[in-house]
């Protein structure tokens, strides 16, 4: 290996690249890593140090670097058909991964409609849910509402039903706000159920004042990810379903970081037998291969945009929406967990990871450790020093593990092919970077 090789690159990026979610200035002291290649769970830089990916490259990768089932698959597709535009058009992969999502809906969601990444699903979700009510007559639905703490994506719209300060903080006179109500995620020292009703009271409330007024909610099922992990109980799902219902307002699942089996089911809809008007999928939906989003809508809202007029259609477009690799990189994706029988072998996984948490749960400075699926986190208190998530991400370097605490909470959220060794490692080294860190 070559020593210079790793850090030409970081000095070239740092000159060129503007690096996402990130101070720059910040690299002066800890510098990027320059990542040569992938395998399994494993990320490589150009001098041979390992990483294993236990966030799964933001939450995207589900069966490891370089597949090679998902590779085989691309590699036919670009003997075949690189990009063609999707308006007009058609092509097998795009005609395909819409068929085999809807079936997973049991048709229930049966019109899909492609962008790239999850932020332009959301504004594709909101669009759509705007535009229905102004089609059937119903001009008055013009608002959104989103939870405490949720996260939607980075772009305008989005960060509009986006809940966390540091995004939207800087771009407040750019953004139209969604009412905020409060999350169903138990705070600290809450009981789970308290927490749930009153979230559901206050959902309520807002609905009997503005109803006539509210276009949509959208909510991430199950886990608030980018708010740190705050997970609750799929009854919330269940309720806020039945309200919708009654209120006619409709609801939004951000499932891009949940769907895909992150939660134990394909849908983390599913836990609560309910399907949302819209759902939003993106990331592991392509095997975290390539950019793809998509929005599945029901067939009330697919008619009351079918009509001769072209001011009733959905005119909204991406250059790349429905690419055929990201597409097929997707079906290569679904393949695999059919054959492989993937959401049963998750339980498996999950309760290896749960077990691999256990020793950790004894640091007397570990709170609030909890699971759902593939997705496992704990806080750490009493309140750390600022800087603490990036300590720590840069202890975890050290230890050739890729973790990323967002703010005080530590979580898990790898991909489904960790070996029982990986898992143990993965346990082990946490623990050891906290014990260095704290
Ligand atoms: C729930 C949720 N929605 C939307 C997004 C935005 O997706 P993207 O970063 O692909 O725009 C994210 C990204 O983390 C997310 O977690």
């Amino acid at each position: 290996m070559n020593k210079s090789v790793n850090k030409d690159w970081i000095a070239r990026s740092m000159a060129s690249v503007w690096h996402p979610c990130t101070q720059m200035q910040h690299h002066e002291a800890l510098p990027l890593v320059a990542i040569s290649h992938g395998s399994g769970a494993w990320l490589y830089d150009h001098e041979g140090h390992r990483y294993l990916d236990a966030v799964s490259s933001w939450w995207v990768n589900l069966f490891g670097h370089a597949n090679p089932r998902i590779n085989a698959a691309l590699k036919d597709q670009l003997d075949h058909l690189e990009h063609a535009m999707l308006a007009g058009f058609t092509h097998e992969p795009v005609v395909e991964l819409s068929e085999q999502l809807s079936a997973r809906t049991q048709g229930a969601l049966g019109h899909a409609f492609y962008a790239s990444d999850g932020a332009s699903a959301v504004e594709i979700a909101l669009k759509m849910s705007f535009h229905y009510w102004r089609n059937i007559g119903q001009t008055d639905k013009q608002e959104f509402v989103c939870l405490a703490g949720s996260y939607h994506g980075e772009t305008v719209g989005a960060l509009g039903v986006t809940d966390v300060a540091l995004f939207t903080e800087a771009y407040g006179g750019m953004i139209r706000r969604a009412h905020v109500v409060r999350s169903p995620a138990a705070g600290v020292d809450e009981a789970a159920a308290d927490a749930l009703n009153q979230a559901v009271q206050a959902m309520r409330a807002l609905f009997e004042q503005r109803a006539a007024h509210i276009a949509a909610v959208i909510v991430e099922p199950l886990v608030q990810c980018a708010t740190g992990m705050a997970m609750y109980d799929p009854l919330y799902l269940k309720q806020l379903r039945a309200l919708c219902d009654e209120f006619q307002v409709h609801l939004i699942a951000d499932e891009i970081a949940v769907g895909c089996g992150r939660t134990g089911s394909f849908f983390a809809c599913e836990q609560a037998q309910i399907w949302p008007d819209f759902m939003c999928l993106s990331k592991g939906i392509s095997g975290g291969y390539l950019p793809l989003s998509l929005v599945m809508t029901t067939d009330t809202v697919y008619q009351a945009f079918y009509h001769s007029d072209i001011h009733r259609a959905f005119l909204h477009s991406h250059s790349y929406t429905g690419n055929p690799l990201a597409c097929r990189a997707a079906l290569a994706t679904l393949a695999i967990f059919d054959e492989d029988r993937v959401i049963e072998k998750n339980k498996i996984s999950a309760d290896k990871l749960r077990k691999a948490m256990e020793p950790i749960a004894a640091h007397s400075a570990v709170r609030r450790i909890r699971q759902r699926g593939m997705i496992a986190a704990f806080d750490v208190e009493p309140a750390v020093a600022e800087g603490f998530s990036r300590r720590f991400f840069a202890e975890a370097q050290k230890q050739e593990l890729l973790l990323r605490p967002i703010g005080h909470t530590v979580y898990w959220m790898p991909p489904y092919i960790l070996s029982d060794e990986e898992i143990s490692l993965l346990g082990e080294r946490t623990l050891s970077v906290l014990n260095h860190v704290v």
